[in-house]
């Protein structure tokens, strides 16, 4: 369990802390007295956030702007906290992008480029930032993943994708650090509001919530929102996969997520 006091006056990492949930996150979190480090490209949209958050909660913001599609910025992120001598109580693997058309269009490239950050930079940082919180015995890490992780979306197949591995990755490693004091879990936004899906019904501020919920509960997987969590269950789980892929075409055919 990871409270809120635990994170109190030590540093939390959240990457695509710029905008959408990762901001929310950062100001949820800031309002409960932790310290961030902040990742995301846009370096101004960091260093705005970062001075507000810090004259509205007295905590100390650090900005590290980053590309996480490079194949070193992991590392880079990593070397660059242990020269600062931070010490990362939680990880929060919040960045993310969608791609949405069919696959047959799609462009390689791109979704090289969409695995890097939602899948390579998410694990390796995983990797990078655990075994300090082992060693410990507390800290945390947070993966978001989405409804998509539950059900395979045409139309949005490889982001959907990305997010069912960071589903299975992150239940893994929740049995692998049992007992460890570290906590792991997933916590996975349905339609959200951002300027990632204009459509979204949830907001960002409710995502938020749900992930202070994740990090002071217990299980390995946490879904926001009632509706988000009957739906995951209903098409991921139950109905057999030929009807719900027929559902999915027709409802993502018809989104603009
Ligand atoms: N909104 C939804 O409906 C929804 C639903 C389910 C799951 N999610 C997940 O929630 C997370 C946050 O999404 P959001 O809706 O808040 O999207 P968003 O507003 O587009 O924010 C994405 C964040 O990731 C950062 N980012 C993107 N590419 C990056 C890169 N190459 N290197 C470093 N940072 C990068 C962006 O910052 P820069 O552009 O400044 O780099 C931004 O801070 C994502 O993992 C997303 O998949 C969202």
């Amino acid at each position: 369990m990871t409270t809120t006091a635990r994170m109190r006056d030590k540093f939390t990492v959240v990457t695509g802390a710029s905008t959408g949930i990762g901001a929310a996150i950062a100001e949820r979190l800031a309002a409960s007295g932790a310290h961030l480090v902040l990742v995301a490209r846009s370096a101004d949209k960091l260093d705005e956030s970062a001075a507000l958050l810090s004259r509205r909660h007295g905590v100390t913001v650090r900005t590290v702007p980053l590309d996480l599609a490079a194949a070193d910025a992991p590392t880079r992120l990593a070397k660059t906290l242990a020269d600062e001598g931070i010490e990362v109580e939680v990880l929060i693997n919040n960045a993310g992008v969608s791609a949405r058309g069919p696959v047959l269009d799609g462009d390689p490239a791109r979704f090289r480029s969409l695995i890097d950050v939602n899948v390579s930079a998410l694990t390796e940082l995983t990797t990078l930032l655990v075994p300090a919180m082992v060693a410990r015995g507390h800290g945390a890490v947070v993966n978001i993943a989405s409804t998509g992780g539950y059900i395979p979306a045409p139309y949005l197949a490889v982001y959907a994708a990305t997010k069912a591995y960071v589903i299975s990755f992150t239940q893994a490693l929740w049995a692998e650090t049992r007992g460890t004091g570290v906590r792991v879990v997933t916590v996975s936004p349905g339609p959200t509001k951002t300027p990632m899906n204009a459509r979204g019904t949830r907001s960002a501020e409710a995502v938020a919530t749900t992930v202070l919920r994740a990090l002071s509960g217990n299980g390995p997987a946490f879904i926001d929102g009632r509706t988000n969590a009957l739906t995951a269950l209903l098409f991921g789980r139950l109905l057999p996969t030929r009807l719900t892929l027929s559902v999915a075409r027709r409802v993502m055919a018809r989104s603009d997520v």
